[in-house]
């Protein structure tokens, strides 16, 4: 049996439990620090409701509940501090994204895991998707010559969660550059081969969301008016927002996200620019086409199997996490490549606060 110990047992990570065992029957919940012990034991695998532990404190749960591998599933601004706690354990990880919420988190969480022996699982599904792995092989192929530019767009069609679900307190999320750009910042650096090194960003907040005259696009009809999603002022979830991006090898892209799109106008995906081709995909149209520039060439169609949770990736996640567990493969998404997508958030989010170029801080410690 592995014993696997959750800090944070909410919806993400028992989904996320519930694929790692269904991939691998062995693990089992044996332990768990989670203030709602019976919100958190309903939403336990059926196998393990009963039986987990609670721990009141995440050393009790390593003494006492002594886990070999760890999941960290709370709310966004805990995820750092959590995750600090246990570098020195040893023991696997999986952290929930984003990885920290501010420039000070995410230090102490590089200074904690600096002399680390252990792997991090960070919760990148789209890194590890098909489409993107397919993305990837063929630019590192040269289908497309050296890419120069990338475009990322992600036009979101449930975004009403960040205004009517816990998603809307932006002291949690601290905004949606580090609640949902983090996904996109990675696969797209993780694509260009090189982290994003200068960020320009603009965000638009409150034209949609706090707007008393329009009809709220989809969710909650009383969304709009959550006195709790704070104003441009306090601070408060973007409708919209987008970011120009230098990446370290001389690459340039952009990135965009819409919080009010709904229906079949959903959109995510990337085109990759070379001088011999251009890639695109989409995870909702679920296709990915090559078009070299050569005349007289085909464009090349590939398309992944359908229906797949976060298109195929949290299957990836849970299949590479189980070997990591095991000891029988490396993180595939890196506590490494979760740090440089907060601090190229974090450069995003302050450059949007301030109207200039922002420059990425680098990982050094780990
Ligand atoms: N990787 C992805 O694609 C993806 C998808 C969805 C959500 N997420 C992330 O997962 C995280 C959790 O989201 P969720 O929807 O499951 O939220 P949730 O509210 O369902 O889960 C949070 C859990 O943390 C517990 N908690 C609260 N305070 C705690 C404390 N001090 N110590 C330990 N546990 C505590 C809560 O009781 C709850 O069980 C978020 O940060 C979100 O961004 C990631």
């Amino acid at each position: 049996m592995i014993r696997l110990g959750i800090i944070g047992a909410g919806n993400r990570i028992c989904n996320i439990v519930q694929g790692l065992q269904a991939h691998d029957p062995e693990c089992r919940v044996t332990g768990v620090v989670d203030p709602d012990e019976s919100g958190a034991r309903a939403r336990l695998p059926a196998a393990d409701r009963t039986d987990a532990r609670f721990f009141p404190t995440v050393s009790s749960l390593l003494r006492r509940g002594r886990p070999d591998a760890l999941l960290i599933g709370t709310r966004c601004n805990l995820h750092a501090p959590y995750a600090a706690a246990v570098a020195q354990a040893g023991l696997p990880l999986f952290l929930e994204k984003p990885i920290a919420t501010s420039l000070r988190q995410a230090r102490a969480l590089e200074k904690a895991w600096q002399n680390a022996r252990a792997e991090v699982v960070v919760s990148f599904p789209l890194r590890v998707s098909q489409l993107c792995v397919e993305a990837k092989r063929r630019i590192d192929a040269g289908a497309i010559g050296r890419a120069e530019h990338f475009l990322g767009i992600n036009y979101v069609p449930y975004g009403h969660v960040y205004f009517d679900r816990w998603y809307r307190d932006h002291r949690i999320t601290q905004g949606l550059f580090l609640q949902k750009a983090t996904h996109d910042f990675d696969y797209l650096a993780y694509l260009a081969g090189a982290p994003i090194v200068r960020v320009a960003a603009m965000k638009a907040c409150g034209r949609v969301h706090r707007d008393q005259s329009l009809e709220p696009p989809g969710g909650d009809p009383d969304a709009a008016y959550y006195p709790s999603i704070g104003t441009p002022e306090t601070g408060m979830n973007e409708d919209a927002s987008s970011a120009l991006l230098e990446f370290a090898n001389g690459a340039q892209g952009v990135y965009t996200q819409v919080f009010y799109t709904r229906n079949s106008a959903a959109a995510r995906g990337a085109t990759v620019s070379g001088l011999r081709g251009t890639l695109r995909f989409d995870w909702y149209a679920n296709d990915l086409r090559v078009v070299p520039h050569a005349p007289d060439t085909q464009p090349e169609v590939f398309s992944p199997p359908e229906g797949l949770e976060h298109f195929g990736g949290d299957a990836k996640l849970v299949a590479n996490f189980s070997d990591v567990i095991r000891g029988r493969a490396k993180s595939a998404t890196p506590l490494r490549a979760g740090l440089e997508s907060v601090y190229a958030c974090l450069a995003a989010k302050r450059s949007a606060e301030t109207g200039r170029f922002v420059n990425v801080q680098p990982v050094t410690e780990v």
